[in-house]
């Protein structure tokens, strides 16, 4: 099974960003457990700043993997570009937020990529994604 998790703007920062929000590891690290943890899934990351980089790896990966980890960061909020690209796409896709988006400020409770998703994540910290894992499993 393939899976990739696929990170946007800032989150390149984790473990420095925010701490009290998104928690003290960072995402290398973390991915290296969930490698660890799922060893018989083949689990690939990619981390952007750029919005067409996300859409035009949603494209890449979007008809042939398995599933698709999405935490789109702010562009959730903000960009149809990629709530088109996860619409238009085979491949399903969870939805994963490290924080409670809900619990946030109202402009974070808006997602672009929701309405195309399999499912939203969102709160349980890095934990999120260990999730979005084990559902699609
Ligand atoms: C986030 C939540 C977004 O609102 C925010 O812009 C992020 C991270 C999260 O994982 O909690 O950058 O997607």
């Amino acid at each position: 099974m393939k899976i990739i998790i696929i990170n946007g703007p800032n989150l390149n920062l984790l473990g420095k960003r925010e701490p009290e929000i998104y928690g003290a590891a960072t995402f290398e690290d973390y991915f290296k457990s969930l490698q660890t943890k799922f060893s018989s899934v083949e689990l690939s990351y990619f981390q952007s700043n750029i919005e067409g980089e996300i859409i035009d790896k949603l494209h890449e990966v979007g008809f042939k993997y398995d599933g698709i980890i999405l935490n789109a960061a702010a562009y959730t909020h903000t960009s149809v570009g990629i709530g088109d690209a996860v619409k238009g796409i085979e491949t399903a896709v969870i939805e994963v937020h490290i924080s409670n988006v809900h619990a946030r400020e109202d402009f974070r409770h808006t997602s672009f990529i929701a309405p195309n998703a399999k499912g939203v994540i969102t709160g349980f910290g890095l934990k999120s994604y260990d999730l979005a894992i084990q559902s699609f499993l």
